[in-house]
This record gives C-alpha cells, structure tokens and sequence, in this order.
C-alpha cells in the first residue's frame, strides 16, 4: 500500500483536483485506490467526484466506532476507486486516530489523502499518516513561496518521497517569459516534479460532473503523472507546445476519425 498525501502551502492550488483525477487515472492503470478526504470540517472530494449524494458515513463515523471502515466507502461506478469521505462536522480527530483509518486501508495500492489548506492540526494529522508527499504549487510566486515553507516542514515528517506538481501552467506565458516555468520552480524548490498539469478550462467546466473527459488538454498531463508516479517514468506535459481551445480539440478528434 502507497499512502500518499497531496498538500500544498497555498489554499486552492489544484491539491483536490490533483487528488481526484490523479485517482481516477492510477484506477485506469488497473490500481485499487482510495481518495480520503483529511479536511474534517470542510469535507469537499466527495462534490468534486459528485458522490456526495450517496455519503451514508463517513471518516468521523469510522473514528467514533459509528460505523466499520468498509461502510464508510464510497465506489465511483466509473472509474471503479473508492472514496472515503470527510464530515462536515469538526470534532477533535487525533493524528493517532487518523493513522489508524489510513492504515486500516491496507487492501488498496494507492491511499491518496486530500491534505487540508493550511498548517495546522488537520495538516499534521494527514501528513503524519503518510509515507510519501506531493506537493502541488501553481506558478504564481506566493504559491511557490507557501510550497517552499511547506517543504522545510516535510522534512521533519518520516516521509520517503516528496515531490511537486506544478498545476496551472500556461504554455505561451512561460513562452513569453510572463509565467516561471516548472523547470525554474523545480530548481527553486529543490525538489523533483512528478507532474506539469496545463490550466484547463475543462477541469472547471467538467467539476460538477466528475470526470475530466479525455479529450481535455489536461487529460494526458494527468495520465503521465499517474505513469511517473506507478512506474517511475520521468515524462511530463510539453509546456513548450501550442496548444489548442477546447474546440479546437473536439475538432481535431472528430477529423481525426
Ligand atoms: N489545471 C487547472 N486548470 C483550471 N482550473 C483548475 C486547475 N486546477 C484546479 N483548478 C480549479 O481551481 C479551483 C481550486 O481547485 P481545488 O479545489 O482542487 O484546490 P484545493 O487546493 O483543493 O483548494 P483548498 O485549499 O480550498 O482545499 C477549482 O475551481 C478547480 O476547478
Ligand atoms: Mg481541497
């Protein structure tokens, strides 16, 4: 079992968005996975798979004894992963009690914890039931700065890997020098990427329903972080390419056949 933690310094980075369709790509891979929501209080990756309609218990019920852990878990019909939902209330939850959920988890490949914003007890408690983290910074510098902070914390965690994501890259911005780019944020961080995800109107477009389709331009970025991260490839999203609109795509699919 991979138990990693997806946090960010910075509060909305993409940490929710990595988690859910980081997930849904590794269950293509044939990978058993569980997305569990450690932001008690604020619960939100049960909206973004638009599971929230069938949550019957959830990760505070599993700590009070209301319920088993298996109980608690939700199938995406789709992609066939597994979520563990948060609560929207906010009870005193130890990093000890927290630990035990997660490593209850052993039957999955893959336990990916949505961290919290923040640095606080809810930070501590998902950090502290990892083995590994990813990072994800945009490449505007107060998030790249909040990650770098976020980092030296890590380092006093007993984490194995760390790495980062750099979310909402725009290729012609970094084109045109306006935008760092993520080999620049990679050598400021000291810290190796295993993903570039594109700004992509799609991920925001396609939120409520669940599923970034394939044809999003930020479909393969997410397929080749789940490759890096499951067999250890070093590929990543060609920032340095034009790319199209989403119109642009549909019409190249539909030519294409
Ligand atoms: N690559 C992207 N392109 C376009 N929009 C994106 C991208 N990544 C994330 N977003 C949008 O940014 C917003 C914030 O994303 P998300 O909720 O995943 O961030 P977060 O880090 O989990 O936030 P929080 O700190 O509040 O938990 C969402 O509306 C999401 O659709
Ligand atoms: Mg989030």
């Amino acid at each position: 079992m991979r138990k990693i933690v997806v946090t960010s310094g910075k509060g909305g980075v993409g940490k929710t968005t990595v988690c859910a369709t980081l997930g849904r790509a590794l269950a293509d891979l044939g990978q058993r996975v569980v997305l569990v929501d450690a932001d008690v209080g604020l619960n939100n990756i049960d909206v973004v798979m638009a599971l929230e309609n069938r949550i019957v218990y959830d990760i505070v019920d599993v700590i009070t004894g209301r319920c088993k852990v298996s109980q608690a878990l939700i199938q995406d019909l789709e992609s066939g992963l597994f979520v563990l939902s948060s609560s929207c209330e906010n009870p005193v939850v130890t990093a000890q009690s927290f630990r035990g959920v997660i490593d209850s988890l052993s039957d999955f490949d893959y336990v990916l914890i949505d961290c919290p914003a923040g640095i606080e007890n809810g930070f501590h408690r998902a950090i502290s039931s990892a083995k590994e983290a990813i990072v994800v910074t945009t490449p505007s510098i107060s998030a790249i700065r909040d990650a770098d902070k976020v980092l030296s914390l890590l380092a006093g965690y007993n984490l194995n890997i760390v790495n980062i994501v750099v979310n909402r890259v725009r290729p012609e911005m970094v084109a045109k020098g306006e935008m760092m780019s993520p080999t620049d944020i990679s050598r400021l961080l000291r810290t190796p990427p295993i993903g570039i995800i594109p700004e992509d109107d799609c991920i925001t477009l396609y939120s409520q329903v669940g599923r970034v389709p394939d044809f999003a331009l930020s479909d393969k970025a997410f397929r080749l972080l789940a490759e890096n991260l499951h067999f250890g490839n070093k590929k990543f999203y060609d920032y340095t390419k034009p790319q199209r609109g989403i119109l642009g795509r549909v019409k190249k699919r539909i030519t294409a056949r």
